[in-house]
């Protein structure tokens, strides 16, 4: 059955060492600042608000259990990337694994995490960046700051802010990987330094009153805000998707999951912990900017300000690396034959799949103009979540299908991390609302349909046999 064909993976691994291929310039470093860069952002800066309102101060709990679901994926994540260190991620490792098929509906799958995250995080940084005009006296026509109907009562039609951010970080990404990585290592370092700033204020201004009652709505309250901010965690398997351009790949991609993963559990718990200790939570109410208004509440205004702006670098480095993810997928698969030709030639002078990264900034940039996009974070939640059960299975069947590989990193504990993987995601899941999952269930029935119609005939390995 065709269906089930899978890619030779010495071939895989001979693609990504061929010459006239990506740029290898990325090191260990660079791997953790630009998973960091992928991670903090709306997640810990806007949607810890709702966090806090639907499980109270027991959140930092919440951001625990969500860390333990990213952990234990990120384990088989970073023994597949040090195996089979090519471009496109779980895609990749999942057409050499579990066939063309199921590679395809993840790659689909796939554009629901890197794509829609890049327009949702627009959307978010379109917020602060209006509210830091504001702060200037300027203010954008209200038609042009919002999708249609995202404001209730307002007229709006256009995101515009949301859409020019997107195309400067395109206009970057396309020029080349190293300036971009140079860019995203200032923004990151900045805004790590913000969220410490954040810490080290804070926590003189703790009132542990504010930690009573812990947990006011019970397990159920604390493990629907999980499923929320599981949200903050995504993007660490973004540094994957970077493979065929790090200088070391076997040593350098786990270090880049692993790292970045666990740097920032540590500052979303210490972050959740003050803010609700700051704070009684039910003053979040409506409020998209829970962490500064946090230290405004503490009467630290300047620092609130600093805050708003580390805000906006941070999730200036999320929309870039989930682009760049992006980008990478689309490469990977239109290589394979799945998508047309064209979304994987590598720019002469630039050495970047340029096409295929003006494609992506200007498909998510217009949906992210378009499309009011709070009620999508369960959607991107779902896919992702769908992705991570699906890496973990697949690195069992690997071990099976090839001992013999080089696993410069083991997943320990294999099949134990790998099933308690698939056991937090899925329990997460179940807390979503059962739209996400019909929505979730239209996406998937779509991408089959463009596989039976399209992909399958175009495929590489057709012309194999
Ligand atoms: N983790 C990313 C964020 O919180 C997607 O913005």
């Amino acid at each position: 059955m065709s269906i089930f064909r899978t890619k030779n993976l010495d071939d895989m691994l001979a693609a990504g060492r061929a010459p006239g291929g990506l740029k290898k310039v990325l090191g260990p470093f660079d791997l953790i600042l630009m998973g960091i860069g992928a991670i903090v952002g709306t997640g810990i800066f806007v949607l810890t608000g709702t966090g806090a309102l639907t499980a109270g101060p027991a959140l930092t709990i919440s951001f625990i259990v969500a860390a333990c679901a990213c952990g234990f994926a990120a384990l088989c994540y970073a023994e597949f990337a040090s195996s089979v260190p090519v471009a496109g991620s779980i895609y990749t490792y999942s057409y050499a694994t579990l066939g063309e098929l199921v590679a395809w509906m993840i790659g689909w799958d796939l554009m629901l995490e890197y794509g829609l995250a890049t327009s949702a995080v627009s959307v978010g940084w379109s917020g602060y960046f209006q509210s830091l005009l504001s702060g200037f006296g300027i203010a954008l026509p209200s038609v042009l700051t919002a999708a249609p109907g995202a404001v209730p009562g307002v007229t709006t039609y256009f995101n515009l802010p949301a859409l020019i951010i997107m195309l400067v970080l395109t206009a970057m990404l396309s020029w080349g990987v190293r300036e971009s990585a140079r860019v995203n290592n200032i923004m990151v370092a900045i805004k790590v330094g913000v969220v410490l700033l954040f810490i080290v204020v804070g926590a003189r201004h703790v009132q542990p009153a504010n930690w009573q009652p812990f947990m006011p709505f019970g397990v159920g309250g604390m493990m629907s805000a999980a499923a929320l901010v599981f949200f903050a965690f995504i993007g660490f398997d973004a540094v994957t998707s970077a493979a065929e351009e790090v200088k070391r790949p076997e040593r350098d991609l786990p270090i880049g999951i692993i790292g970045s993963l666990a740097a920032c559990t540590v500052l979303y718990v210490l972050v959740s912990a003050i803010m609700t200790g700051i704070v009684p939570f039910q003053k979040f109410l409506g409020i998209d900017h829970p962490v500064s208004l946090a230290l405004q509440y503490a009467g630290e205004n300047w620092v609130a300000g600093f805050v708003d702006l580390g805000a906006i670098l941070g999730m200036t480095t999320v929309i870039l690396v989930m682009t760049y993810g992006q980008t990478r997928i689309i490469f990977a698969m239109s290589r394979d034959g799945l998508l047309p030709k064209k979304l994987s030639t590598v720019h002469p002078k630039y050495g970047t799949p340029f096409f295929a990264t003006w494609v992506v900034g200007i498909a998510f940039g217009l949906i992210a103009a378009l499309v009011p996009l709070n009620v999508l974070t369960e959607l991107i939640n779902i896919g992702t979540l769908a992705a991570f059960t699906l890496v973990s299975v697949a690195v069992v069947i690997l071990r099976k299908k090839r001992p013999d590989l080089p696993r410069a990193f083991r997943c320990p504990g294999v099949p134990v991390i790998p099933a308690l993987a698939v056991i937090f995601c899925v329990v997460l899941m179940t807390y979503l609302h059962w739209l996400t999952w019909v929505a979730f269930g239209i996406w998937l029935l779509i991408g089959l349909v463009v596989y039976f119609a399209y992909a399958r005939h175009h495929s590489v390995l057709n012309q194999k046999g």
